[in-house]
């Protein structure tokens, strides 16, 4: 049985009747200290992005508006899923090539990872990729 690549994990939910509040912290929903966010948002129709992997990055991502799919390829398999919840977050390993695709007009995706940005731990070629990972 292989390991699933879609690893979604459930984001505590402290909202009352005023509404909504979720929570990712250390020790919780979040198994590495954040050291970077950033946030995807205004995404132009028809437009997907990521087609990259990291070597080493961590991440999770959290839709806290609208909707994205998310697909994942380990050089074997790929799978997709649909991001369309604040109270659902998606941990992204290093060795994974990931790209969006389906953004929402008002989707915000936001990214919590555990480095500050590096443009050497990217790979950006999907071959070169397949390389890294047969190699690895
Ligand atoms: P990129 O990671 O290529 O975006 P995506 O994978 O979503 O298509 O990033 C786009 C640009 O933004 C690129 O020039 C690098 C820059 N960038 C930063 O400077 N800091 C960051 O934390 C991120 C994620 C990107």
């Amino acid at each position: 049985m292989s390991v699933p690549l879609v690893q979604l994990v459930d984001i505590p939910q402290r909202g009352d009747a005023r509404g909504a509040l979720s929570v990712a912290e250390l020790g919780g929903v979040l198994p590495f200290a954040v050291r970077r966010v950033y946030w995807i948002h205004g995404t132009k129709p028809g437009v997907s992005r990521g087609f990259h992997a990291h070597k080493q990055l961590r991440q999770l991502c959290v839709c806290v508006a609208g909707s994205v799919r998310l697909s994942l390829f380990d050089g074997r398999r790929e799978e997709s899923v649909v991001l369309d919840s604040s109270a659902k977050g998606l941990l992204i390993g290093p060795g994974l090539w990931r790209e969006m695709h389906d953004f929402s007009p008002d989707c915000v995706l936001m990214v919590f990872a555990d480095a500050e940005y590096d443009e050497a731990d990217y790979i950006r070629d999907r071959d070169q990729f397949i390389r890294h990972v047969h190699s690895s």
